[in-house]
């Protein structure tokens, strides 16, 4: 299977199936390809598998021996259930929901605990250059700049959840994964953070669950929509949203259900 690698694509999904409890698949057998410097958007209403495929993607859920994760996931084409668990984290960020800086660090701290939990020292420099580079790159720095001793959790929560974005960045990945990053936030801080987003695309590769139709339609290149597990329809967002393939993404997207 390795040499069936498409290069175009940063991360590809093979029959992807996840399941918490035996005989019961919380993601069915999705197939999915994600092209560098896009934004995928991954819809569809509660409980029909985002989250935990996006989990998936970082290895996240064989921290619980109970789930089980069948099929292949390649990034940049290695199966990253052969690579380093660690490495795998790196290169596919992850950001939550809810803001969740450490309490205990400075903004400072906060940007490099990345770095702290996975043993990397680091010389003063190149700390100084990554905190700020970080910072800089989801437009927090000139707000923070002059506080970085300051508690994390002194932020609002919309530079809150900026710093976190940099916290991943701050790693280098390849890939950031966001698990519906506005959905606590202000319509302004959403706004920044979409511009943000739209911004890091040159850069990154973004998978964003969203529950907001209208951001996915503002920010995302191409959508996924889901439902009970399965990957119903996959396209690019303005195909999706002009003229979805499946009756169910229409309703859907139409307001119809969920
Ligand atoms: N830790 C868990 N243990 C057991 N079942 C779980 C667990 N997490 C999720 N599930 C189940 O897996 C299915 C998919 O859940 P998931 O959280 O991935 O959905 P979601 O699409 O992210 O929903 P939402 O939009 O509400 O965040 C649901 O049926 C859910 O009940
Ligand atoms: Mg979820």
């Amino acid at each position: 299977m390795e040499n069936s690698i498409n290069i175009d694509s940063i991360l590809e999904l093979k029959d992807v199936s996840v399941s918490y409890t035996p005989g019961k698949l919380a993601v069915n057998e999705v197939n999915a390809y994600f092209k560098p410097q896009t934004i995928t958007a991954i819809m569809g209403p509660s409980g029909c598998g985002k989250s935990t495929l996006l989990r998936a993607i970082n290895r996240m859920h064989e921290l619980y021996p109970d789930i089980v994760t069948t099929g292949e996931i390649l990034l940049k084409g290695q199966n990253i259930f052969k690579m380093n668990p660690m490495k795998v984290r790196r290169l596919a960020g992850m950001v939550f929901q809810r803001a969740n800086p450490f309490p205990t660090m400075s903004i400072y701290g906060n940007v490099l605990a990345g770095y702290k939990l996975n043993n990397i020292s680091l010389s003063k420099t190149e700390k100084d250059e990554i905190v700020e580079h970080s910072l800089r790159s989801v437009n927090l720095w000139e707000e923070v700049k002059d506080s970085l001793n300051k508690k994390g959790t002194f932020l609002s929560g919309g530079q809150q959840q900026r710093l976190c974005i940099a916290r991943a960045l701050a790693l280098k990945p390849e890939l950031l994964l966001m698990d519906e990053p506005t959905s606590a936030l202000d319509p302004i801080s959403t706004a920044r953070i979409e511009e943000m987003l739209v911004e890091l695309k040159d850069q990154y590769t973004i998978i964003i669950v969203t529950h907001n139709m209208s951001q996915a339609a503002r920010i995302s290149d191409n959508s996924m929509f889901m439902y009970l597990g399965e990957l119903v329809e996959f396209g690019t967002t303005k195909q999706m949203f002009t003229k979805p393939k499946d009756k169910r993404t229409e309703d859907y997207l139409t307001g119809a259900f969920g």
